[in-house]
């Protein structure tokens, strides 16, 4: 079960379940694990699961453990890593790159463990790709909560009695996350600008019917790594974009932050003024 606040999934689900039960593996699912899934004990246990566990009892029965957030330990109030017994394997996204403690919490137990995130993207490994398909989600919510927040309407509504404006959008970053954003908010009416440091992005951008803000083309040219993740930029190319957008944070109802750098700390990109 995941125990971190506001964390509603859960790393099996019954369709999952059944796939370890064919490969001959013996399941074990930690008591009320898929609640706030909407997942019951008893669907799991249809699936060919033991339900009705403790953690501890399952951690003590498991050889692999499954998790979606990485275990809580030290700072996190609760500790999760040191009642895993040694040698066991532990897969979730761990954000391994920049959560150094729990790593070396994890060497010292003796875990095995599988930083999902760090997956390569290649095609023998789309279908363990968690970085593009939770992007992908967090990209569309963030669109829906940020609508549900606005107090006005998306899509330019025109009556005889009056025109609203239609939103005006703005993505930073157009990954996996930012081009979702893109897409639902232009689906919803709004007017969608973004940028990204990678030039290869303005033509998804456009695609999408979004307009996007160069800051320094030449720059941009460079700012792409052979897999195609985006370099940090150097304070030069900082101050120019935020110049660049700084008008356009101005004018924009809705401001949507996705872009990262893979293993270093998202960019701020928003000043406080
Ligand atoms: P990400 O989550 O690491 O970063 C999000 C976006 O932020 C990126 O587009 C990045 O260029 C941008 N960014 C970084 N610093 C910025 C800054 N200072 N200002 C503005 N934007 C900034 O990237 P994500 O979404 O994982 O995608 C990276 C690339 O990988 C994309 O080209 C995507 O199309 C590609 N990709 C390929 C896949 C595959 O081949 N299976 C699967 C998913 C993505």
């Amino acid at each position: 079960k995941e125990r971190r606040p506001g964390e509603t999934r859960v790393a099996a689900t019954p369709e999952t379940v059944k796939k370890f039960v064919t490969l001959g593996a013996e399941v074990f699912v930690e008591s009320g694990a898929g609640q706030a899934s909407n997942i019951s004990d008893h669907e799991y246990q249809a699936a060919g699961a033991s339900v009705g566990l403790s953690a501890a009892d399952v951690v003590k029965e498991a050889d692999v453990i499954l998790k979606v957030a990485r275990p809580m330990n030290g700072a996190d109030g609760e500790d999760e890593v040191s009642g895993l017994p040694r040698g066991t394997i532990l897969l979730g996204g761990l954000q391994a790159l920049t959560q150094k403690d729990l790593m070396e919490a994890l060497a010292k137990q003796n875990v095995t463990s599988f930083a999902m995130e760090l997956m390569p993207r290649i095609t023998r490994a789309q279908s363990m790709d968690i970085l593009s398909s939770q992007s992908n989600l967090a990209g569309y919510k963030a669109v829906i909560d940020a609508a549900a927040t606005f107090g006005r309407a998306m899509p330019m509504m025109m009556t005889a009695a009056g025109t609203v404006a239609p939103a005006r959008v703005l993505v930073f970053g157009a990954g996996v996350a930012g081009l979702q954003a893109i897409a639902t908010a232009k689906r919803l009416g709004a007017v969608v600008l973004a940028t990204d440091v990678r030039y290869a992005a303005k033509e998804q951008v456009e695609s999408l019917g979004g307009k996007f803000i160069v800051v320094d083309e030449e720059a941009m040219k460079a700012a792409e790594t052979e897999g195609g993740y985006a370099k940090e930029m150097g304070a030069d190319f900082k101050k120019k974009q935020t110049q660049a957008v700084r008008a356009e944070v101005l004018k924009a109802d809705i401001v949507i932050t996705t872009a990262l750098i893979p293993g270093r700390p998202a960019p701020k990109l928003v000043a406080t003024d």
